[in-house]
């Protein structure tokens, strides 16, 4: 027998629905949110007997008079208005958690129909720092990614940089009259942006400055050596400063193909567009029309401006263009904030009129809140930036495991501090619902109680220390005997992280990861209050040491799965 409780019971189910002249489809399973009534529900009958207009609790009798589920489940009992619920046998739990325990992928079977993805996230904008907005869509992607590749899909992540635009004008202007080596060397994007505002400033009241630095852009888009030459060394610059906060969070790119990239296809994409009458002129425009969608019919997308530039819109189809040539993906997944909803929805619905077939999905997300519930800002009013953001993280878990614990060396510490500190991070972000705006606080995020990644990372140390304590390691072929309910909960649990981790990619939301982890930590805390662990009889013992060790390896790998690490002290 094969496959997770729910699948088990669900196709026990199913064919019981087929025998009885149901529509199986209906034969869903679920885990049950009260486990006083049972392990597992469904609600197949009330709906059927909605359907049907007929009384649920007969339907359920039907269907259990043809249900066959020995040896998975008690007799199932029909509950409240219909309800169908299972409770798991002993033996069963027995041997499905010495499956579960003889298998690397910890019961996760890898996806039906393996896809290949193209992934665009983090895809910040050079000579700009990247800001708290970004850190969303860099964590979000990178954790959306590794658990697409866990679950067996093809994926290819590519950094779409903001490397091209009309502020490399004022960039190069200021680079040429007054940039600072030293600080450029010193901290590269600082001095970049220190050039930009210079130039913004000087423009308000210098027609000449203006006008030049209008000049320099020009002359960067005809292809000028020396203004190009700035450019590149800008783009470069930046990236090095990206990179640096990438190698913090432990997060690497297949592919960074920035705007500029795709500077030489706009030209011919909208005259291509234009031929085929999906962009037509409008007041020196060219312009997208949807007028068969209500909710764009008053959205045109500009992808020409009547002064001949091209704008964002343009740069994305013609990014598309080139990636479904390029690797013929199945999916394209946009990791970027809901304020930029309707430019996706422009873009994809353009890809329709030109026969685009790839599933292209924008991932969208909220905002970050200072602890006044605003947008984050720094006290003198400007976005946070991220590499303050993950150094302060690194410094104030150092502090907390400093105190903790004494005698580390320095290298010990500062490893252990940048796992705690990155990770408390990347999960404030991932436990979120991704469309709310949540709030940002320090004191919340490193807790060690409470919904927190340091709180995990402690209850997989405190397991690790079990074993130490004991000077035992887990059996792996020992046998799993469930008798007490504290075990039979953990046990279920357990063989539920199967049927968690697919669900996140079902609209994007690894929260439900996070959240499952959560509760499989209590869940083991209530386990090792009730159950001795160490000083049990020795089959019991070996037994309760094999659950514990199952917890700290899925409690592991579900970190993982976010891009958290464990320490193996703390
Ligand atoms: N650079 C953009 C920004 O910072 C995000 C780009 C997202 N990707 C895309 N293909 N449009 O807002």
């Amino acid at each position: 027998m094969s496959g997770t409780p729910r699948q088990i019971l669900g196709d026990r189910l199913r064919d019981a629905l087929k025998a009885a002249g149901f529509d199986p489809v209906r034969g869903d399973v679920s885990a049950s949110a009260d486990m006083r009534f049972g392990d597992y529900q469904s609600n197949a009958a009330m709906v059927l007997a909605k359907e049907k207009k007929s009384n649920p609790r007969q339907i359920a009798a039907d269907i259990l008079s043809r249900l066959d589920v020995r040896g998975i489940s008690a007799a199932p009992e029909v509950a409240g208005a219909g309800f169908l619920n299972f409770r798991l046998e002993s033996e069963f739990l027995d041997s499905a958690l010495g499956a579960l325990a003889a298998d690397p992928r910890l019961g996760v079977a890898t996806a039906k129909i393996p896809q290949k993805i193209l992934l665009d996230f983090s895809s910040p904008n050079v000579a700009k720092p990247m800001h708290v907005g970004h850190i969303r869509s860099t964590i979000l992607g990178d954790c959306l990614a590794r658990i697409a590749r866990f679950l067996g899909h093809e994926v290819i992540t590519d950094n779409h940089i903001g490397d091209w635009g009309t502020q490399f004008g004022k960039v190069i202007y200021g680079w040429k009259h007054f940039l600072d080596r030293e600080a450029l060397a010193r901290d590269a994007i600082a001095e970049l942006v220190r050039l930009y505002r210079e130039v913004n400033r000087m423009e308000e009241t210098d027609e000449v400055v203006r006008r030049v630095a209008r000049e320099e852009l020009v002359k960067l888009q005809a292809g000028d050596a020396e203004n190009l030459a700035i450019w590149k060394e800008t783009v470069e610059l930046s990236w090095r400063e990206f990179e640096k906060l990438y190698g913090l969070l432990d997060i690497r790119f297949d592919e960074r193909l920035g705007e500029s990239a795709y500077n030489d296809a706009l030209a011919p994409l909208c005259e291509e567009l234009q031929r085929r009458g999906i962009a037509r002129e409008s007041e020196g425009a060219l312009c997208i029309f949807y007028p068969g969608i209500p909710a764009l019919a008053e959205k045109p997308a500009i992808i020409r401006k009547s002064d001949g530039g091209f704008l964002y819109a343009t740069t994305d189809l013609a990014t598309i263009e080139y990636r479904l040539k390029h690797w013929r993906p199945d999916a394209i997944w946009y990791v970027v904030g809901a304020p930029q909803a309707l430019h996706f929805q422009q873009i994809f619905a353009a890809c329709r009129m030109m026969g685009i077939e790839a599933n292209l999905v924008h991932i969208a997300f909220g905002s970050i809140l200072g602890e006044d519930r605003k947008i984050m800002k720094t006290r003198s009013g400007e976005n946070v930036g991220l590499a303050e953001v993950l150094h302060e993280a690194v410094d104030r878990a150092r502090k907390m495991i400093a105190a903790r614990q004494e005698g580390l060396t320095p290298e010990a510490l500062e490893s252990i501090a940048e796992t705690i500190g990155i990770g408390a991070v990347k999960y404030a972000e991932l436990s979120q619902n991704r469309h709310t705006d949540y709030v940002f606080s320090w004191e919340k995020l490193l807790a060690l109680d409470g919904n927190t990644a340091p709180y995990l990372q402690n209850a997989y140390v405190r397991i690790r220390s079990i074993f130490r304590r004991g000077e035992v390691g887990a059996d792996p072929g020992a046998a799993i005997r469930i008798s007490v309910p504290a075990e039979r909960l953990l046990a279920i649990k357990l063989l539920q992280y199967a049927e968690t981790v697919p669900v996140v990619l079902e609209d994007f939301r690894p929260n439900i990861l996070a959240n499952f982890l959560y509760e499989l930590a209590n869940t083991y805390h209530s386990f090792y209050e009730a159950c001795p662990v160490l000083k049990a009889e020795p089959e019991v013992r070996a037994s309760r040491l094999l659950l514990s060790e199952l917890t700290a390896r899925i409690l592991s790998h579900g970190l993982s799965l976010l891009g958290i690490r464990c320490p193996e002290k703390m």
